[in-house]
């Protein structure tokens, strides 16, 4: 084995060594956690995870992470402290805190009761726990004991008692590191924490890019990817929740790396709140990722005794590319993160009234929509906003929000005998009844209310500030439990009242004049609370969440949901960049996507029936957002067997991993494949955009296929998977918006 200090780097600038100590840490590998006292070893298939604990000043130094190591691994040698940085600010740590000479962010910001922000965590000792415990009050990763094993490393402050333990959660066979951290306050008086990162990870390699998703409301989720350069770069949300404008989600790849080559580190926080995403290279060349709190967005006072916890963040690695980080996510999401049972299967295909009948609702054109569904083979018929207010009747977006009772002149008898009649409607050539679902968005309240009138100091306001209203709205603070019991009782009470078996919990604005910047988080808590509760009760429901679209699509959401819906732009062609963009952190098991009325709402272009749903099958959620009655008759025609196709998808896009062929950034024939599992299916889209006239097709080259095995295309030609995936299949699609779905099937 090879000693790293062989070199002992003699300038005569070199006053010291950081580790006169050790030059090799040692462990095993086999386990998925080896932990000897010093070092400390996390093994998954084909990642390690290092770190060892610098026995001169008990701070925890990062070894590797990337593709698996031997047992045995030669420690960093470090230059000696020559200039202004410190000892701490040359090494890679794993929980780098602030004021003693390690100029780059700190992982942790505590304004300590003196009124000085300086820390000083040393290890003290660590267990080994089978399997993963919960994360109290937050959304987190979950798995048995054959699944995932967790380190704690307990760190200690002796000058201010303060505690920091570090979780490491290992699950190998997803090569996915999951962390989080707590923080206790044992000293006498309060400390506030001004920042807290949930994931701190240095990595030697100089020449990186970073990839993060970024966008807008009804754009969400373009990818960006730059160079990351010296100094620091990053990005976040400060809207209240994790937004639209960036994604809880950061990439690093090597600068060589592509879709399917190279090292790329993903990671993902589990947390819908604002956040912050901050990658800095520091002057001796490491790159540091801090995934966590949004600091502007914290100060949380920390009284004696009591324990702040960070969300959890996702690591994932591969040697794959991005799609093989992708697909890393997408395993351990979709068997780790949904608690519902509706995550690996039976979502229905559904219509949506909103963009068929807006708030222009009576019981005539509701039941006429919804028999319209079961007779075009739609299994969901899902009634949208407009349904409730009694003082306020909610008719238009300017009030009723907070009055979660039925409109008594829309709905006379109450909800129970008509939804009785909607599913009593048989879907055709099925033996199910149509299922009923239900729109709420229960966070916010219309000034014009009932519920304002009551409680006009539930929204969230600072001192007298004016309240911003937005669409005519205002946030509720669900910091307050008695706001959290309101949505509790009311959502209840409408689940109780008839048979809904959906519903879509939307959320339509940011957060303004919040009381104080620790009302951020406590409203997570509460918000959390709330969905915990909910989804507990009605375990039968189906839950999709929604935020103007992709506002909030985070892993915290799919914890408790298990489809968002993924933009309020359903332009076929535009969904695709979007979907593909959402694919790079999330499965598309959790992806809502519609079938739209055309000329489209958002970008007035007319894309053929056929390519429209054949995108928003490519979603996990897939349904309708139309009126039947209101096509042209091929048009209408065409939905039976569109709806039976996204049927027979649904199982492979529901569990199965998806290959990015081609990205329609690149491509004018974008191509996504899904292959089940266990490798016997596939189904892959390909599509044709814009006109080539007098152009050779191209191959689409399929891959993750199995080269020495035999696969049917749409149950005819036979070919070898190194045929599909060396030579490709040609598709003579002519025209704009053009589009097909091939079945494989291995022999
Ligand atoms: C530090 O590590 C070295 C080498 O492993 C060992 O000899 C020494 O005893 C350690 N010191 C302490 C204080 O544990
Ligand atoms: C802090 O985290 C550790 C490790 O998960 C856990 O054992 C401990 O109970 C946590 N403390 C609190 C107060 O939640
Ligand atoms: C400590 O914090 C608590 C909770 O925020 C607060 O009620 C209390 O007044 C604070 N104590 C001091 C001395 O500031
Ligand atoms: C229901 O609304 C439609 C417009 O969508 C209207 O034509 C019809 O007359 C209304 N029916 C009742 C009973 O109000
Ligand atoms: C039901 O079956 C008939 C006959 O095969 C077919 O024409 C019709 O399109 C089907 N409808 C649906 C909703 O699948």
């Amino acid at each position: 084995m090879v000693h790293a200090l062989g070199g002992i780097v003699a300038t005569g600038l070199v006053a010291l060594l950081a580790h006169p100590q050790a030059v090799m840490a040692k462990g095993s590998t086999g386990k998925p956690i080896v932990a000897d006292g010093t070092s400390f070893a996390l093994n998954g298939n084909s990642v390690s995870y290092r770190f060892h604990i610098d026995n001169t000043t008990g701070d925890l130094l990062g070894d590797h992470f990337g593709g698996s190591v031997g047992a045995d691994i030669p420690l960093e040698s470090v230059h000696g402290t020559a200039g202004w940085v410190g000892a701490s600010g040359r090494v890679r740590r794993e929980f780098p805190d602030q004021g003693r000479g390690d100029f780059r962010l700190p992982a942790i910001r505590i304004r300590q009761s003196e009124g000085y922000t300086v820390s000083e965590f040393q290890y003290k000792s660590h267990d080994i726990i089978a399997g993963k415990p919960a994360l109290a009050g937050l959304p987190a990763t979950m798995g048995s004991e054959d699944d995932v094993s967790t380190l704690v490393v307990h760190l200690y402050d002796k000058y201010s008692d303060v505690a920091a333990d570090l979780s490491y959660s290992i699950f190998p066979e997803h090569d996915a590191i999951v962390r989080s951290v707590n923080v206790t306050n044992n000293g006498k008086a309060n400390i506030t924490i001004e920042s807290l990162a949930s994931l701190s990870v240095d990595l030697p390699l100089g020449d990186m890019d970073m990839i993060s998703l970024r966008g807008d409301w009804a754009r969400e989720a373009h990818r960006e990817r730059r160079k990351v350069e010296y100094g620091i770069q990053g990005f976040g949300s400060a809207t209240g929740y994790s937004s639209a404008l960036h994604n809880p989600f950061l990439a690093l790849v090597d600068s060589t790396t592509t879709e399917s080559h190279g090292e790329a580190w993903g990671f993902s926080l589990v947390y819908t709140g604002s956040f912050s995403v901050d990658v800095e290279k520091g002057s001796q060349g490491f790159t540091r990722a801090l995934l966590g709190f949004n600091p502007s967005q914290l100060s949380w006072t920390l009284p004696p005794g009591e324990t702040l916890t960070s969300p959890e963040c996702v690591s994932v690695y591969s040697q794959d590319g991005i799609g093989g980080m992708s697909r890393a996510l997408h395993r351990l999401y979709r068997n780790h993160l949904t608690k519902s049972k509706f995550a690996k299967s039976d979502r229905p295909p559904l219509l949506n009234s909103w963009e068929g009948l807006g708030f222009n609702l009576n019981e005539s054109n509701i039941y006429n929509l919804a028999k319209e569904s079961a007779e075009i083979g739609a299994k969901l018929f899902v009634l949208d906003d407009g349904w409730f207010g009694k003082e306020y009747p909610r008719t238009s977006d300017t009030e009723g929000l907070g009055d979660w009772v039925p409109n008594p002149d829309r709905f006379p008898d109450g909800l129970e005998p008509f939804v009785k009649k909607i599913t009593d409607l048989k879907v055709a050539n099925s033996s199910e009844k149509l299922r009923f679902g239900i729109w709420v968005e229960p966070e916010m309240v219309n000034p014009k209310s009932t519920l304002y009138d009551e409680h006009p100091d539930w929204a969230l306001h600072a001192g007298s500030y004016p309240r911003t209203e937005v669409r005519n709205q205002l946030v509720l603070n669900l910091a307050l439990p008695e706001v959290q019991d309101y949505i509790i009782k009311a959502v209840s009470d409408i689940l109780e009242s008839a048979d809904i078996t959906y519903v879509k919990w939307d959320n339509n604005r940011g957060m303004h004049e919040v009381t104080s910047p620790a009302t951020h988080h406590a409203y997570m808590l509460g918000m959390y609370r709330v969905f915990d509760t909910l989804t507990s009760k009605f375990p039968d429901v189906l839950w999709e969440g929604c935020a103007s679209g992709g506002g909030r699509f985070d892993p915290g959401v799919l914890q408790y949901f298990p489809q968002i819906w993924t933009s309020d732009d359903t332009d076929a062609v535009q969904r695709i960049s979007i979907q593909m963009g959402t694919s790079l952190a999330y499965p598309a098991s959790a992806m809502g996507a519609h079938l739209s009325a055309v000329p489209n709402q958002q970008t007035g272009r007319t894309v053929p029936v056929s390519f429209r749903g054949h995108v928003a099958m490519m979603g996990g959620g897939f349904g309708l957002e139309l009126d039947p009655a209101e096509m042209p008759e091929d048009d209408k025609a065409a939905l039976p067997g569109l709806i039976a196709l996204a049927e027979k998808v649904s199982p492979l896009v529901l569990n199965g991993d998806m290959w990015r062929l081609n990205l329609p950034e690149e491509s004018n024939w974008p191509a996504v494949l899904f292959i089940s599992e266990d490798g016997q299916q596939a189904a892959l889209f390909v599509y044709h955009v814009v006109p080539n006239i007098n152009f050779a097709y191209p191959r689409i080259r399929l891959q993750g296929l199995d080269a020495q095995a035999s696969y049917k295309v749409d149950g005819d030609a036979v070919y070898t998977g190194a045929t599909l995936m060396n030579l490709g299949l040609q598709f003579p699609l002519e025209g704009e918006f053009a589009s097909q779905v091939v079945m494989l099937e291995k022999q």
